[in-house]
């Protein structure tokens, strides 16, 4: 379904089916549109591939179209500028950051590594982080295949795991692998709470919680599943319960009620909201992201050293999770 949106120019109103105009100007462009499972409803419906970080690589990696709209946040597209530096990546909004990026700034990075040499640290680092601190890095990992890439890395290294220390603990939980936590967190994931959780659990006694793990340790202890957002999806095609609880960013609901429309799907509360909401995600919008395929921008370009350094790490990751 194509939303119907008027426009004012000079005055004029005129109405524009956005959804069929960004699918023609797909074509003229040989354009691939990629877009997060938190995308609202209606860059979902118009994405050639809907996903999670891990997913999306996959996808970037693999394309042959000549440009990549990336409906997601900025360290998204510019992964999928990382590999593919001759294509022309653009992202509807360039202001769509992210906390955990932002939480772990490359010369902080780059001055604890310096402080800290004596430990000869492995650096893994998750996706959600800027092309500067993937450059400092051995190798990258998503929610997808944390559990994978912590278990690849060499016993005989201590491993320093950035930005987001919640991931970084459910992965030490599930590998039994000891490592240094960066501490920075995703601002939406750590809004839900033991005490919100429980109460939406009370409520719904029959269904069962999915948590993604980006959510703190209190919250994750009362999840059946904890897992990416890719991986909820395949939870609840298999599951036999009607009834789900997804703790996680409020987006995931329309993929899941798209993919599963037989089942119901309750979100996850936080103490003040029904549900969990990325300001930096829903920046993007049917506009926005017209209007990116039209003029050809925000494009993401790069310095060709930072890139190339920042390439290495994604390139292993690639690697070890196929
Ligand atoms: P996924 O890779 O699980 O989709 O997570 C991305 C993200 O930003 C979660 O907040
Ligand atoms: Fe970043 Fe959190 Fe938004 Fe994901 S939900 S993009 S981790 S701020």
């Amino acid at each position: 379904m194509s939303d119907i949106i008027t426009m004012v120019t000079a005055g004029i109103n005129y109405g524009i089916d956005l959804a069929a105009d960004i699918a023609e100007l797909k074509r003229e462009r040989n354009a691939v549109i990629l877009a997060h499972n938190y995308q609202v409803r209606e860059i979902q419906e118009v994405a050639d591939f809907v996903g999670d970080s891990l997913g999306l690589s996959y996808q970037a990696a693999k394309t042959d179209a000549e440009v990549i709209l990336f409906c997601g946040v900025h360290f998204m597209a510019e992964t999928a500028k990382i590999i593919n530096p001759t294509k022309c990546v653009v992202l509807p909004d360039l202001d769509a950051g992210c906390s955990l990026s932002e939480s772990c700034p490359p010369p902080a990075l780059a001055a604890f590594l310096k402080k800290n040499a004596h430990k000869n640290y492995y650096v893994i680092a998750y996706i959600n982080c800027s092309a500067g601190v993937k450059a400092l890095s051995d190798v990258i990992c998503t929610s997808g295949n944390a559990e994978t890439i912590v278990k690849a890395a060499p016993a005989d290294r201590n491993i320093l795991f950035v930005p987001d220390q919640n991931l970084g603990a459910w992965v030490m939980e599930r590998t039994r692998r000891k490592m240094d936590l960066w501490q920075g967190t995703c601002y939406v994931h750590v809004e839900f709470t033991a005490r919100s959780i429980r109460k939406i659990r009370e409520q719904h006694p029959a269904a069962p919680l999915v948590a993604h793990p980006e959510c703190t340790a209190a919250v994750r202890m009362l999840a059946d599943e904890v897992c990416s957002t890719e991986k909820m999806v395949t939870y609840c095609k298999e599951s036999s319960a009607k009834d789900i609880i997804i703790v996680t960013e409020a987006g995931m609901l329309h993929r899941l009620r798209r993919e599963i429309p037989s089942k119901n799907f309750i979100p996850g509360p936080t103490e003040h909201c029904a549900c969990a909401e990325c300001r930096f995600m829903k920046m993007n919008t049917l506009e926005k992201a017209f209007n990116a395929l039209r003029d050809l921008k925000p494009e993401i370009t790069l310095p060709e050293p930072l890139r190339v350094r920042a390439e290495l790490p994604i390139r292993r990751m690639l690697e070890l999770s196929r």
